[in-house]
Order: structure tokens, then sequence, then C-alpha cells
């Protein structure tokens, strides 16, 4: 048996040696038993100084390869179970064919299999959930995350508070008061890994398999993706121009366990919840000890008004439990956002969080407690706030142009998409895909019902389209819509 190495190739020498006599073993070259040639006369054979050879005998040795025998010096370990040294065919063995019975979780099959849409390959227009990344203040941002590397000490190193970073903490929880009249202070605030995250912790402690969830129909499928894995029974309730038709909620199901919802602009269709909607829901919910489970993902971008107050803040029954985020207002590679929890809960939210993942990582969170504090996130949202209502403006008013009566628009009062609807029965998924073809980025809105499709149509994302490509955009939308063979 050759052990051979070769000096041109990057690995390390002790990692060939090791390689040449695991591969070996493993597709049963050597056989259990077999005597390995001593660390000086493998050295030698192969033109290497003893220490590589060395190395990786302690390593096979340690990883039960290898035993030592009184008087026979080194074999092969005879305890290495069949399957590791049968004598198939090198490279069959390495690439780990799958055989034998290999049962998985029923829960994993509960989503179909993950694809990459067509639209959702591409930048630029009319992509969901770009933001302005040009418009970043990067600068400041690096200064910030310099001066933090610059600064770390021995607690930085360690595990930090599983909450999420205290300061952080608190000005979101000093943010959420005033700005989004939230009843809450720092304890019940928990920073998460994106919004995502608080709805899988959310759905872990409130609900069981099988627990019937109000979701919006259309609605934010990732989001209902959460509770679906968690075993829950989601029971669509249609979206009008008030909301969530709470009334259609309880005849459907009345004891359903939560509802999630986004009042402040429904996705997709960008409804703001009136206010009677609101208490009707917030009654339901103290009538049959339901939970409510807030998505205010991109709130705040209000154009024609102050931004809406939070549901969280309208209830006096601690009902609610608020989900935000920092990926539309900041960017959505930062992963972080919160939950803002009712206080008897926060030990069972955090019982779930530490076996999920121990809590968020620091560096990000230190960073974005000083933008806060230092007043550059404030400023940020006044920039882009003025930035995505002129996008908006231009986008709407390209539509009227361009498309008139083709499509109606809905909710382009705040955030950074819109929608637009299709007569009954268009094919959105169709043009989607020819558009995507087009490096035109329309999200359908069919994905969006778990049952019948009552509105066809496109979200439409401005975040990162600049005023001078929205008309032209459109046009090419309106040549795709007009070309009738779909
Ligand atoms: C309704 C809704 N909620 C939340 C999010 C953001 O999720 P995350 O914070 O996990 O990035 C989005 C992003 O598109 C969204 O549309």
């Amino acid at each position: 048996m050759n052990i051979a190495v070769d000096r041109k190739v990057p690995k390390p020498l002790h990692r060939q040696i090791y390689d040449g006599y695991r591969t070996a073993i493993v597709d049963g070259s050597l056989r259990p038993g077999q005597r390995i040639p001593s660390t000086r006369m493998l050295a030698s054979e192969i033109g290497v100084s003893r220490l590589p050879v060395l190395n990786a005998y302690a390593q096979l040795l340690a990883e039960g390869y290898f035993e030592s025998r009184v008087g026979a010096g080194t074999v092969v370990s005879g305890s290495l179970p069949d399957q590791f040294t049968s004598s198939a065919p090198t490279g069959a063995r390495l690439a780990a064919t799958p055989s034998g019975s290999r049962p998985i979780a029923r829960r994993s099959s509960i989503l179909p299999r993950f694809e990459r849409a067509p639209w959702l390959q591409g930048w630029g227009a009319f992509s969901v959930g770009q933001v302005a990344f040009d418009q970043f203040p990067l600068q400041v941002w690096s200064n910030l995350v310099a001066r933090r590397c610059r600064n770390m000490d021995a607690k930085s190193f360690h595990y930090g508070d599983q909450m999420g970073f205290k300061p952080l903490r608190e000005v979101i929880a000093s943010y959420l008061r005033t700005a989004r009249s939230l009843h809450c202070d720092a304890e019940q605030v928990m920073i998460v890994n994106g919004s995502q995250q608080a709805l899988e912790i959310s759905a872990r402690v409130l609900l069981d398999p099988s627990s019937p969830v109000w979701v919006e129909e259309p609605g934010y499928r990732l989001a209902q993706d959460a509770f679906a894995l968690n075993g829950c029974h989601l029971v669509p309730v249609p979206v009008d121009k008030e909301g969530l038709d709470v009334a259609a909620g309880i005849k459907r199901c009345r004891k359903a366990r939560a509802a999630l919802v986004t009042p402040s602009h429904q996705f997709p269709l960008g409804v703001t919840m009136s206010a009677s909607r609101r208490f009707q829901l917030l009654d339901w919910a103290q009538n049959t000890g339901s939970w409510i489970i807030e998505d205010d993902y991109d709130s705040e971008y209000r154009y024609e008004s102050l931004p809406i107050a939070s549901l969280q803040g309208l209830g006096a029954n601690a009902r609610v439990i608020y989900v935000g985020t920092f990926s539309k207002v900041l960017f959505p590679s930062l992963r972080l956002g919160y939950v803002v929890i009712p206080s008897d809960l926060v030990d069972r939210f955090l019982a779930i969080r530490r076996a999920m993942d121990l809590g968020p990582p620091s560096s990000y969170q230190e960073v974005l407690a000083d933008f806060i504090s230092e007043g550059h996130f404030a400023r940020h949202i006044r920039r882009m706030r003025a930035l995505y209502r002129e996008r908006r403006r231009t986008l709407v008013a390209s539509i009227s142009n361009e498309l008139g009566s083709m499509v109606e628009v809905l909710g382009s009062e705040a955030g950074m998409h819109l929608a637009v609807t299709l007569p009954n029965r268009s094919r959105d998924l169709k043009i989607a895909e020819r558009a995507a073809r087009q490096n035109l980025w329309l999200w359908p809105l069919s994905p969006s019902y778990l049952g019948e499709v009552s509105r066809p149509g496109f979200i439409l994302g401005f975040g990162s389209t600049a005023v001078e490509e929205i008309p032209r955009a459109v046009r090419k939308l309106r040549n795709l819509l007009a070309a009738g063979d779909l």
C-alpha cells in the first residue's frame, strides 16, 4: 500500500498522509489488523520529515482508524464497523450514496420544496424588499463598526444577553413608545434574527400543533409558513378595504388561537386596518382568549398621514405580540428585528429562544445601538421617506398615464411597494415569468393566496428603482400586459 504526497498541492503534508490512510481503510485497501509502517520508515519512504507523519498517525489513532498493539506496533483498527471498510470502489464509497431506511420527520414535508421563483432572482425595477442601498450612510456605518471593533474587550467575546444587547433594547423601546405608541419597556423587547424568527418563536410559545390561526387572505406567505411548520391550521380570512374582515374570521373559526396581521400596511394589498376593525379584533381576542401577532414591518414610511399607532398600543389586555424589523428601514442582510412580548410571557419566549440559538450575534447589535442613539437612524428615516415618497409619486403617475384602467392601484400610501390588480383570471404568474426574462421583477399576487385567487395582479416594489427608471419600467409592463397572449 503506497502513501504518496505531493508538495505542489496546497494541502498540508500531514493532511495528505492522513487522507491517504483514511481512504485506504474506508475503501478496504487496508484491512483491520494490517500492520502500518513505523513513522520513521514511512517518513524516509516518502521523503518527508517525521513531524507530519507523527501528526497524521496521532490523528488516525485519536479517531480510531489505527490502534497500537504491544509487540506489533501500529495496525489498522480491528473494531471498525463493516460498512466503513467494504470493498466498494473508492469513488462510490466517498460519494456517500443514500441507502437503507432513511425516515425523516413528517413536518419537514409540510412546506413545498424551495425553488427561487424567476421574479425573485434579479435586481432593479420592481423588486420587492429591496431598499435604496446606494443611499445608505455607509461611511457613518463603517466608522461605527470600526469603532466597536477597536474597543472590544473580554466581555465582547463572551455570550451576550440572550434577550439582546441591553442598550439596543432600550433605544428600541423608547423609539416604539414615541413613534408607534407602544406600551413597553426594554425588559419586554427581545432582539431577533429578523421578524421571521420572532414569528417562529411566537408560534412555538403560543400555539400547539393543529391550533387554528387566522391569516390574512391574501397574505405574507413566509410568515404563514412559520406557523404552518409548527403544525398550526391556517384559516384564511379575507382582507377588504378596511383590512382583515374580523366578522368573516369569527364566522369561519371563532375559536382560533391567534390572528397574524399586518394592520399598518397590509401585505400585499397595502390596506391600513380601520379603527373599528382594530377594536373588533382586540375584542375578539379578549373574548376568546386568543393572541394577536402584529407584524409591523414597514410602518416608518407613510406618505399621506402620520404613522398609524400600533394595535399593541391600543390594546389594554396585553394580548398583542408586536413584531418589527430593520429589513425595510435599514437593510435586510442585517437580519435584526425585535419582538415586544407581554411581560408575563417574557420568560417563556426566552426559554424557547435559548434553545433555538442562545441569542443574537453581538457586533451589529452594538453598532445599531450607536447608529440609533447618535441620531443617524432618525436622519436616515427622514431622508428615505422623502426619497420613497418621490419614487412612489412617480410610479403612481406613470401607472395612471401608461396603464389607465388596465389595473387598479392599491396600498400606495405607505411602505416601499404597492399592488396593482388585474381583471379576474389574469395569468399573473405567466406574465411575471415572461417579465423576469426582460429584467422586470414583478411579484405576482396569486401565490399570496391560500385559497381561490380573487384578485390576481402584482406587487411592485419601488425601494430600489430610481425615479428616472420608473416610467420606462412601467412602459415595459404595459407592453407585457397588452401582448394579450397570456
Ligand atoms: C409582511 C412582511 N413581514 C416581514 C418582512 C421582513 O422579514 P425579516 O425581518 O425576516 O427580513 C417582510 C419582508 O418582505 C414582509 O413583507
